[in-house]
């Protein structure tokens, strides 16, 4: 905790203020008592106006800790309140979603009619393939509309899924196939990247061999690259979707319950496999539609864009399920942000005239390294409100937003949440909210937050770090990870008994806003991508040549943190630039690209402590630069120096 406290520090000492402008906050969604609401009476309210039951709910939640229910007894469809409802109440010919595909010119406006079309069609597909209620799908897409119509026909038919990320390889997807234990896949032949098609279809045969339960894969034809097509397994996504029937009354949305499972996210944890992460129905759509309508100020005019993957939890809650839920017009974009040129989402923005920009401060980062000029070359002036979300923000990433990109005008919210918390918790409200860059303010309505010590009392506010907790249960909160109950308890109520260990620090300052500190576990935070540093060993022991490894990530300026791994081989063979393709690749093909290494230090052995643990501390110190701490516990302290020595050569090489 002490390298997290020292940053802290500095950000803290941060003192720019804005508070709302009173012309925002005069037409903003939150009330002025918002913050002051019960939030017993804010969920059961939010749960009966926003969502439409079959059956509403007789009992708000249960809390047997560590497992929470909410909305017992209730009975949806979450297609329904996305799809069906909105053109039932005439908002048919409203823009569901303006796609924008990444080769120039390929656009589709698609209405919320439209949705349904292609979402009953799609429904009606699935079924003759035998996916029913109950049936598991896993999904491996890119941005392509089809991807919200397959979720949203799955949710249609009551078939919890896991869609998985298109950058991740064929390990990582069979893994979780067979995990989830998955009937069916449905993927795309390859996905539009930077002008280039990068196969997915290839990938998803290569995780169909190890996954023997698979009994079918439909392929979207998007690129149309060649690709292989297995005889009574693999269909055509038009052949067995475009002829059917769009009429809703054809495939009526099943009845489902509030605690239903809706879908599986998986994600890293501290130990080498990814756990599933377990949602359910209408907890979670009551928390994604609420935080998206409040956090973003939404209303029936708003053009909304949030710039992530729907490969990951971002993605899920805030460009399918929360927009959708509460009717909105979002912007999808397939592609890269430099393609043809870096200007391209800019050019988006003042085409659709968005109003809200989502993205992670990674992004945020690439654009002001990239330069202003490209903003500059268009008018932005339609956007009111930023958000952000993936990773801490720094505060010139912050005021570069907003002032680049915002006009000087526009509120900034840093939104902190997690894959487990399905919904964003801690994050200003824009009309209410004094902002200060780097804090994500405040807990949402309902959200008990706090930072404890090491014994488990909460710090008083303005008074040091502690561990980022949660301790009544939310409408999103995940049920659990899937048929791990004991990793669940181990993981995040272990450490502390009466709360949820989100596994971040953070401080709460004078005024009790929260100023979030980064992981203080072996999780690490790539571009917003959460990785295990113990995932990254697993990958790069898989290979033949290498004997042992360490990972760490060091502080990178655009990324945030960047993989370093310490590596030895076998045998007396020496690194070399080769190697460190081949084990970067490696690691690619293992987990997938984003998890390759920036650096790779070849070493002769790795610091261990006499007990025979490798000392990773002192592994990162070296890869931050820093000073070496204490090395009394090592076995062999020569080893360290040996190692910074061989580590401060090759960082010399690249300047
Ligand atoms: O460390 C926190 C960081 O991202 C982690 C959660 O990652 P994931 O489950 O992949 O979800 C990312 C998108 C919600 C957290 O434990 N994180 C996320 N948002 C913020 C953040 N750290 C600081 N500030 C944020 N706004």
């Amino acid at each position: 905790m002490a390298e997290a406290t020292q940053n802290i520090d500095a950000l803290m000492a941060e003192e720019r203020r804005y508070p709302p402008d009173p012309e925002f906050a005069a037409q903003a969604n939150t009330p002025a008592d918002f913050y002051d609401q019960d939030p017993d009476t804010f969920w059961e309210r939010e749960g009966r106006e926003r969502i439409s039951w079959f059956k509403p709910f007789d009992t708000l939640k249960q809390w047997d800790r560590p497992y929470a229910k909410w909305y017992l007894g209730g009975k949806l469809n979450v297609c329904y309140n996305c799809v069906d409802r909105h053109v039932e109440n005439g908002q048919g010919d409203k823009v569901a979603y303006h796609w924008e595909g990444e080769p120039a010119d390929d656009r589709l406006d698609i209405t919320y009619a439209d949705l349904q079309s292609r979402v009953v069609r799609a429904a009606n597909g699935f079924k003759q393939l035998g996916i029913g209620k109950g049936t598991k799908v896993c999904v491996y897409m890119g941005m392509i509309p089809e991807a919200p119509v397959t979720l949203l026909a799955l949710a249609r038919l009551g078939a919890p899924f896991t869609f998985v990320f298109g950058g991740f390889s064929a390990d990582s997807l069979g893994g979780r196939i067979v995990d989830m234990g998955c009937e069916y896949l449905i993927t795309q032949d390859a996905a539009n990247r930077r002008g280039t098609a990068s196969a997915l279809k290839p990938i998803a045969d290569e995780a169909m061999s190890k996954s023997p339960n698979l009994k079918s894969c439909l392929v979207v034809r998007r690129t149309g690259t060649e690709i292989d097509m297995t005889e009574g397994r693999d269909q055509w996504w038009h052949d067995v979707v475009d002829g059917q029937s769009d009429d809703a009354s054809s495939c009526p949305c099943e009845e489902m319950d509030s605690e239903d499972m809706f879908f599986l996210m998986y994600s890293s944890g501290t130990t080498g496999k990814p756990k599933g992460i377990v949602h359910t129905t209408a907890g979670y759509l009551t928390g994604v539609s609420t935080t998206h309508h409040y956090v973003f100020d939404i209303k029936p005019e708003t053009v909304y864009w949030c710039a992530a993957d729907i490969g990951w939890i971002t993605g899920h809650s805030y460009i399918v399920f929360g927009p959708l839920c509460n009717a909105t017009t979002s912007v999808m974009y397939e592609g890269l942000p430099d393609f043809p040129d870096k200007d391209r989402w800019w050019e988006i923005i003042e085409r659709y005239k968005v109003n809200v920009l989502y993205t992670a401060p990674t992004s945020i980062r690439t654009h002001m390294k990239w330069g202003a000029e490209y903003a500059e070359r268009h008018d932005l002036s339609s956007l009111k409100v930023l958000g952000s979300v993936g990773e801490p923000i720094n505060p010139e990433a912050w005021v570069w937003y907003r002032d680049t990109i915002g006009g000087g005008k526009t509120p900034v919210v840093d939104t902190w949440w997690q894959t487990e918390t399905g919904m964003i918790m801690v994050t200003p409200t824009p009309g209410l909210t004094t902002l200060k860059p780097g804090s994500a303010t405040q807990p949402f309505p309902g959200v008990m937050a706090a930072a404890y010590d090491e014994q488990g009392k909460a710090i008083p506010a303005g008074s040091g770090a502690g561990y980022m907790v949660i301790k009544e249960p939310w409408p999103a909160m995940f049920r659990g990870l899937y048929n791990d109950d004991d990793r669940f308890r181990e993981t995040y109520w272990s450490r502390f008994p009466d709360a949820y260990l989100a596994g971040d620090g953070a401080r709460v300052d004078e005024d009790g806003d929260f100023w979030l500190m980064g992981r203080i576990d072996d999780v690490m935070n790539v571009s917003g991508h959460r990785l295990s540093t113990i995932e990254v060993e697993s990958a790069l022991v898989d290979h033949p040549d290498v004997a042992q490894a360490a990972v760490v990530s060091r502080s990178d300026p655009t990324t945030g943190q960047a993989i370093v791994a310490y590596v030895t081989l076998r045998g007396d063979q020496q690194g070399s630039p080769e190697k460190l393709i081949e084990l970067r690749d490696h690691v690619g093909k293992v987990i997938g690209p984003i998890a390759k290494p920036a650096n790779i230090v070849f070493a002769d052995t790795l610091p261990m402590t006499r007990s025979g643990k490798i000392m990773r501390r002192l592994l990162k110190d070296v890869a931050e630069n820093r000073a070496l701490g204490d090395t009394t516990t090592l076995a062999d302290p020569a080893v360290v120096q040996e190692i910074k020595a061989r580590a401060d050569a090759e960082a010399s090489k690249e300047d």
